[in-house]
């Protein structure tokens, strides 16, 4: 089902100093974070127009030959930049299918160098292909600025809602890890139809806020399309009650213009759980040959920033369920081990390492 009732924000709502407008905002997005998870957003600087040569630019790079694509692969990096080959990542969430999915990541906010020397991993230099793609490292970037813009104003809309100061969320994401997203999800053959691969597999996200601009279906000849049939694309679950305790399935049904942005998990612990981190799915077409293009920027806290329920919600249910406190950073890397793309043994960082120093020591007496 699609649901009308999911509610749409202004940005300019937000920004405006008539207190109606911003009371507008806030209610709108009260309901929005706080039932379904995600708001539909407009008033923000994001042009459609500017989507397509992205998204086009984005699919002459996939078709590039492997060794090409190859070279902008960062797998050291935990693929934080540059090119993620299809059938890497995997989502928590459900059953740990890999999703058919290629994509590839770049980061449209200044490099803090003191995080990039804690967390190497999750600050890398962004990373563009050799030979240049005409437009695609311009459009990216511009694309994840006026994106990350959307996000700071919905952050002080948030703050507002729940009767926090304006900057209780936009002070903690400072030197944050932002990160753009485009996926290319990938046509299936006739074979494959119904088989039940995912583009996507539901999961939550693990940042902040997530905004996404919108995406484009490509038909079997490479045109930019209407999506092909009913049940492919983006769904997403509703919070459980006692009449739904599995909550709706709802398509994202967004309205002509508008950005999408959903709760990610940090702002779910931060509020401990009075907005929602949407779990959400991308399914594939029931037809050969299509494939969609999307994008997504994910807003980060700053990686010392410590996780856990903001004072107001720290009731006892909140302490359950989100405790022990953790540090952003600390818990981007848990998460990236458990989606599959970074090693296990980058948890061995999350503690003492250096026990071998003792061994080292007591040979050495011999
Ligand atoms: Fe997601």
């Amino acid at each position: 089902m699609s649901d009308p009732s999911i509610p749409v924000v202004c940005l300019n709502d937000v920004s405006s100093h008539d207190e109606a407008a911003r009371m507008r905002a806030s209610t709108a997005l009260r309901e929005a974070f706080g039932t379904y998870g995600l708001v539909y957003v407009t008033g923000h600087k994001v042009s459609r127009d500017a989507l397509r040569p992205f998204y086009d630019a984005f699919r002459s790079f996939v078709a590039k030959p492997v060794e090409q694509k190859t070279a902008c692969r960062r797998a050291s990096d935990w693929y934080q930049r540059g090119w993620t080959p299809a059938n890497t990542e995997t989502a928590v969430a459900a059953g740990g299918q890999p999703d058919f999915k290629e994509c590839y990541f770049a980061s449209p906010s200044p490099r803090d160098a003191s995080y990039a020397a804690q967390y190497p991993e999750l600050y890398p230099e962004n990373v563009w292909p050799e030979p240049p793609v005409p437009g695609f490292k311009e459009e990216y970037l511009q694309l994840g600025t006026s994106l990350h813009e959307a996000g700071l104003t919905l952050l002080i809309a948030a703050a507002r809602a729940l009767d926090l100061p304006e900057d209780t969320f936009t002070r903690r994401i400072a030197g944050g890890a932002h990160v753009t997203r485009v996926l290319d999800y990938l046509p299936l053959d006739a074979s494959q139809v119904g088989s039940g691969i995912l583009w996507g597999e539901e999961h939550t996200d693990f940042n902040l806020l997530t905004l996404l601009p919108g995406g484009q279906f490509y038909s079997p000849e490479g045109e930019p399309s209407a999506r092909p049939d009913d049940q492919s694309g983006l769904y997403l679950r509703t919070r459980a009650t006692p009449e739904f305790p599995q909550g709706r399935r709802v398509r994202g049904a967004v309205p002509e213009g508008c950005l999408v942005a959903q709760v990610g998990q940090q702002l779910e612990i931060l509020t401990g759980g009075r907005f929602l981190a949407t779990p959400h799915e991308v399914t594939a077409p029931g037809v050969p040959g299509w494939s969609r293009l999307s994008s997504a920027h994910f807003v980060h806290m700053a990686p010392n920033e410590v996780l856990f329920p903001l004072e107001p919600f720290r009731d006892p249910d909140a302490v359950a369920a989100y405790a022990p406190p953790v540090l952003a950073g600390t818990y981007a890397i848990k998460t990236l081990v458990d989606i599959g793309l970074a090693p296990r043994a980058a948890l061995d960082k999350l503690g003492y390492r250096h026990y071998d120093r003792l061994d080292a020591m007591k040979s050495a007496e011999r």
